[in-house]
């Protein structure tokens, strides 16, 4: 089969060659786009990652070109106008789950880097500054953490954090029993676990439902002084609301992985430019907030996952045969 990969970059291109010797890969580093939708031309698939438009106009586009399956290199979906793609019958398949340790395992990075303040400590170190004013943390043995959705990668943050001697509180449409029995964590509703948590962390998906989750009105309801954590969605969180959390001290401070405008930001160098996005110019101001450019799951063994699954939807399709990871509408 032909394929054209978009946003393929150059973290994972050895990763790709070598799970996928049995079909034609055409890597485009560039994002795919109603502008670049044409280089998939003479192309049966084509394949995404998350920073990727399969919004309605793009399939269209690709639809025109021939193309008939759309392979995710992600898990998350939300970039894809699913609705449209059935119309076109363009089959979607995703990778499901790569690995979970590693979103969760960044997660906890993120909540140690800002309460130990690390990048402070490194900056200053590196500037002969050995002063440690200003650098105070907190110990994790006994503060609550809000775990907000207990699926794969929740539970896995659950399980880490458990270790360090937190109580857990987790809100969630579905009961997790097992983390209840295994780690003692309880349920609650989602006021609840804004008012009795010292650190808050966001694992679950982006819908019309959670966009926003985070607002004006909810970081009121928080603790003075509370960590937010997201690695999941940007526009669970309202940013410009965060701003706000963060200039009166509401907000103690906010890890993240994942911004609501990332599309034009994360994944390149920018180095060069002249930054045009004032929200994330803001939020590099305060030395509480930390920012990775969607990394959480940048380890070896999840680029051999996302690899080897999207070779092995290819090779369902190939056959003909449906991939047990389509998306249904
Ligand atoms: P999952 O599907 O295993 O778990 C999601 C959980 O969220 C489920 O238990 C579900 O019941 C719960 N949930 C759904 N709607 C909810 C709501 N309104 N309020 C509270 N809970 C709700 O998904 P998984 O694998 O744990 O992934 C979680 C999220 O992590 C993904 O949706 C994705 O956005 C993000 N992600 C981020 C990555 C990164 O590199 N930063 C990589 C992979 C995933």
């Amino acid at each position: 089969m032909k394929v054209s990969v978009f946003s393929a970059h150059k973290f994972e291109q050895s990763y790709l060659k070598s799970a996928i010797p049995n079909h034609q890969l055409h890597l485009i580093e560039a994002r795919l786009t109603v502008n670049t939708a044409g280089l998939a031309e003479g192309c049966d698939a084509v394949s995404i990652f998350v920073s990727d438009d399969a919004s309605a106009a793009v399939l269209e586009k690709l639809s025109q070109l021939g193309v008939k399956y759309l392979a995710l290199r992600s898990a998350g979906f939300n970039h894809v106008d699913l609705k449209k793609a059935a119309a076109l019958s363009i089959k979607v398949a995703r990778v499901p789950e790569y690995s979970p340790a590693a979103i969760a395992e960044h997660t906890v990075a993120l909540m140690l880097a800002l309460n130990r303040k690390l990048p402070r400590a490194h900056h200053r170190i590196r500037d002969l500054n050995f002063s440690l004013d200003g650098l105070v943390g907190f110990d994790m043995e006994g503060k609550t953490v809000g775990v907000v959705g207990t699926g794969k990668i929740g539970s896995k943050v659950v399980a880490i954090l458990k270790g360090f001697g937190c109580r857990i509180l987790a809100y969630d449409p579905y009961i997790n029993e097992s983390l209840v029995e295994k780690y003692g964590v309880k349920y609650v509703g989602f006021k609840e676990l804004c008012r009795s948590s010292h650190i808050i962390s966001l694992h679950l998906p982006l819908s019309p439902e959670s966009r926003y989750l985070v607002n004006r009105e909810s970081i009121k309801e928080m603790k003075k002084g509370v960590m937010l954590i997201n690695t999941s969605r940007g526009a669970l969180v309202n940013t410009l609301d965060v701003i706000e959390g963060l200039k009166s001290g509401q907000i103690g401070a906010m890890g993240m992985d994942v911004y609501e405008e990332e599309e034009d930001l994360f994944f390149e160098d920018h180095s060069e430019d002249i930054l045009q996005d004032d929200v994330i110019a803001r939020l590099l101001t305060f030395q509480n907030v930390l920012i990775t450019s969607h990394q959480a799951f940048l380890t070896k063994e999840a680029l051999e996952k996302i690899a080897e699954v999207t070779a092995f939807n290819l090779d369902c399709w190939d056959k003909n045969k449906p991939s047990p990871n389509e998306l249904k509408l």
